[in-house]
């Protein structure tokens, strides 16, 4: 993985991706590791973020590394016109590393083949965020013991959900069976469901939250209203779900409920006490699995 870019969960091969979760462990069982410190990572955040930005930046800092960049565009010459192109041929002269949000599709990819240092792509439009896929698969694991052959149900913005395309690539390897419930309007894109039918992944279709005793990971999703053009469309399915606690009373013991923040809505909070609700851990997880993915790229395992 050494200098190897992350744009795409399909970058890195199963046992990469397993390499990472056994380095993410290993930072949860001591997360301060100066192993950085002679390093400059840049944080460039063209769409708004709370955790990836920073649970990116502690993970930089619990590194010994330092962070340079900008979390609002406006405050960089991008507002003045300049190219995404000629904004990363600067910042990998500075930088030996760059993680990048950014709302295009495919930015990530088009940053990658123009940077001279490895670029993480922390979420391109709706289209990949592959280090929340890394994160979420190291909760699941942690919480069930084991990657292989679990019934995932996903709810809600399947649509413009990048957490849900990467998290369904990434589940590929490991046997999964899949519900997914959206509205008629959110479904899940063709190509991700070419994807698994390509695989022979079995999924099965749904709009309304049946079938949560059968799931050992459910997870939820914001609708995504940043992605919409039509507001009027965002009205008719925002509140499509909302999970609420006596949902969970016939679900199996180990599930756990996930969800990569930030919630609007459709997680109420009476969910929150509940020990199936992991979501708040799920996040904390996201600091040690972006220190595992920062030491793979920078070679220091
Ligand atoms: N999960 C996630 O990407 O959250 P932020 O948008 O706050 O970074």
């Amino acid at each position: 993985m050494k200098n190897k870019s992350l744009v795409s969960i399909n970058d890195y091969s199963k046992e990469e991706i397993l390499q990472i979760l056994e380095l993410a462990a290993e930072f949860e069982a001591n997360p301060n590791q100066p192993l950085l410190k002679d390093k400059v990572v840049a944080s460039l955040f063209f769409e708004p973020s709370t955790r990836t930005r920073l649970s990116f930046e502690t993970a930089i800092n619990r590194l010994g590394a330092r962070v340079i960049g900008f979390s609002d565009s406006s405050s960089s010459s991008t507002s003045k016109g300049e190219t995404l192109k000629d904004t990363i041929k600067m910042v990998s002269n500075y930088a030996d590393l760059i993680v990048m949000r950014h709302p295009l599709e495919g930015s990530a990819r088009y940053a990658s083949e123009q940077s001279r240092v490895p670029v993480i792509n922390a979420g391109d439009g709706a289209n990949q965020h592959p280090t929340q896929t890394l994160l979420d698969l190291y909760s699941i694991k942690k919480t069930q013991g084991t990657l292989d052959n679990l019934t995932i149900i996903m709810v809600g913005d399947l649509k413009y959900g990048r957490t849900v395309h990467s998290l369904l690539m990434a589940m590929a390897h490991f046997n999964p069976t899949f519900y997914f419930v959206a509205p008629q309007e959110l479904k899940m894109p063709r190509e991700y469901i070419i994807y698994l039918q390509n695989k022979g992944i079995t999924f099965y279709e749904q709009s309304d939250m049946t079938n949560l005793e059968k799931a050992d990971i459910l997870y939820m999703t914001r609708v995504q209203k940043e992605r919409f053009s039509d507001s009027m469309e965002y009205e008719r399915v925002k509140n499509a779900y909302i999970l609420r606690n006596y949902m969970l009373e016939n679900t199996k013991p180990n599930l756990k409920v996930l969800h990569p923040l930030p919630r609007v809505n459709e997680i109420h909070t009476d969910v929150d006490p509940n020990p199936k609700a992991y979501y708040f851990q799920q996040a904390e997880n996201g600091v040690y699995t972006r220190m595992g993915i920062i030491a793979a790229i920078m070679g220091l395992h």
